[in-house]
């Protein structure tokens, strides 16, 4: 009898550690461009937040591989005369053994416990650099991606063609809406100027953005949505982004804007540093895109110690990101180094782990 007690109170308990399905959600933070291999001490600052939610955003593992930068020699993988591809896939056991080590940071492993996890991929964790459609691993990817977010064997979302999903969290009054977009499973080749969704992914969003109504609908896409940092850092290079896709672009705003929906925005991740992006003719109100820097990978990084502050320095005077199609319609950017305060209805904060762009995004909200 005591012992039943016991076991009646500990299941108690223990389902109250999960949030409500009702409860509110007021914290939701979220990351992109994780190194499975290196350190990941993000997590504290992350944990310190308290979120209820944690959103990955894509790069969640580096699942490809890369050849060495090679301009001369056997295998050279840059320049016209390149005979190997700079990146390659790995096997489906490869990439298994690099969600483990990803599930294993114990950072991650006690946020797990805390909050819930959700998740979409961009190229990096899909299989392949840049990948779309095109790649042949993709069945599979999806499945070891699902199984890295705990996701029910019997979820619709491991029967459909893309990781795509939706959530939505808190009580009447304060509900809080969360798309997850896959930029990856049918998206046709850079410059087609093509589909990033596909057709069954843009029914279902249509459905998505016109049913039950939420205070709050962060749309989470790996790439940036409203930033063009193409079209100021081109020819030298190009990151991918739905500025990429313009016809795909314009039809994403349309969407939104005749849903009536209100209080949309975007995360995004995918460059390594962390932004603040608006737009100002996508719908009836500003559309902002918050970009998550790196949880380990981080623009400054990305060159040796003593180009360092050259790579701070270029960054700062970087041009706002987006160049205006319609000279009525205001862009506005700023990489997060100088906007730490977020507007109503929302609060934004962010911090800073190790150096200007390694950043931890959090949103707060009610
Ligand atoms: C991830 O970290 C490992 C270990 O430091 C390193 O060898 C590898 O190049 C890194 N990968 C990326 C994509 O940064
Ligand atoms: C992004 O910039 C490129 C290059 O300047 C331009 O061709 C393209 O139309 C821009 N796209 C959008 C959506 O602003």
């Amino acid at each position: 009898m005591a012992a039943t007690f016991a076991l009646l109170l500990l299941l108690i308990l223990s389902s109250s550690v999960r949030a409500a399905p009702d409860a509110v959600v007021s914290r939701i933070a979220f990351g992109s461009c994780a190194n499975q291999s290196e350190p990941q001490p993000i997590w504290n600052a992350v944990a310190g937040f308290d979120p209820q939610v944690f959103v990955w955003l894509g790069d969640n593992v580096y699942g490809d591989n890369k050849r060495p930068f090679r301009v001369f020699g056997r295998e050279r993988t840059v320049g016209p005369w390149k005979n190997v591809p700079r990146f390659y896939p790995s096997t489906e056991e490869e990439l298994r053994r690099r969600y483990q080590l990803a599930r294993a940071q114990p950072g991650y492993a006690r946020l797990r416990e805390r909050a819930q996890v959700l998740g979409t991929w961009d190229d990096h964790d899909y299989g392949l650099n840049d990948a779309g459609k095109e790649l042949s691993g993709k069945v599979i990817a999806q499945r070891l991606m699902l199984d890295f977010l705990d996701e029910p064997e019997d979820s619709k979302r491991r029967k459909q063609a893309g990781v795509y999903a939706s959530y939505m969290f808190g009580p009447e009054g304060k509900r809080v809406k969360v798309i997850l977009l896959d930029t990856r499973y049918h998206r046709d080749p850079l410059l087609s100027d093509g589909t990033i969704l596909g057709d069954p992914q843009w029914q279902w969003l249509e459905r998505e953005l016109h049913g039950p109504q939420s205070e709050i609908t962060i749309i989470g896409s790996s790439i940036q949505v409203v930033s063009n940092l193409s079209a100021t850092t081109g020819p030298l290079f190009y990151v991918e982004s739905w500025a990429r896709f313009p016809r795909e672009r314009e039809r994403l705003f349309r969407l939104i804007d005749s849903s009536k929906r209100p209080g949309v925005l975007f995360i995004s991740g995918d460059v390594h540093f962390g932004e603040i992006t608006r737009f100002d003719c996508g719908a009836e109100y500003p559309s902002y895109d918050v970009t998550s820097s790196g949880l380990t990978q981080s623009v400054e990084n990305s060159v040796p110690e003593v180009f360092q502050p050259l790579m701070r320095l270029l960054a700062i005077l970087t041009p706002t990101t987006m160049r205006v199609l319609s000279p009525n319609c205001q862009y506005k950017s700023c990489t997060i180094g100088t906007i730490l305060s977020w507007v109503e209805p929302y609060k934004y904060e962010s911090t800073s782990v190790d150096n200007l762009f390694c950043f931890t995004e959090f949103l707060s909200f009610f």
